[in-house]
């Protein structure tokens, strides 16, 4: 199976909830390597321009308002098909959806303040990486 990176997002409600330790602890178990991180307050204009593709959906203004209510902790992990292992560490989008001792079951309130973010797709992955990191923040493989 494919080496993969993706992004992980620790939004603000999940950091004001002081449990980034613990979502470290579930990427470490399941075999995902932390090999860059960062802390960051973002400004509107980097959440907006990470969020561009939602732009047009009606929730835009909410999720750029909610990413900017708080510092995130943004990392990029790295392990055998990490994208994919990353979104079922996370759960469904909506916490009321998410199965028992996924991130969003077990520390996310709703959908509107879903506690994680992961990339989606490889292609992606690389895109948010890049977005976030230069080259030299990123440990060598
Ligand atoms: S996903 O995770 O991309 O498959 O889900 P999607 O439904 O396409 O949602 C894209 C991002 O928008 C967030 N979202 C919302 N925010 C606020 N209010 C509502 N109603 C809402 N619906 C979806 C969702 O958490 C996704 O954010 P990220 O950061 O990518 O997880």
């Amino acid at each position: 199976m494919a080496i993969e990176r993706t992004i992980s997002i620790i939004k603000p409600d999940a950091v004001a909830k002081n449990v980034i330790g613990q979502i470290y602890s579930r990427f470490e178990a399941a075999g995902l390597k932390v090999v860059a991180a960062k802390m960051k307050h973002l400004s509107r204009k980097e959440a907006e321009g990470f969020y561009a593709v939602h732009r047009e959906r009606p929730f835009f203004n909410a999720l750029v308002e909610f990413m900017i209510s708080g510092p995130v902790m943004i990392q990029v992990l790295e392990g055998e098909n990490a994208v994919l292992k990353n979104r079922e560490l996370m759960g469904a989008t909506n916490p009321k959806d998410a199965a028992p001792g996924t991130i969003r079951a077990d520390f996310a309130e709703s959908i509107d303040a879903n506690a994680v973010h992961g990339s989606d797709s490889l292609e992606n992955a690389a895109i948010e990486i890049a977005y976030f990191f230069a080259a030299t923040e990123v440990s060598a493989r």
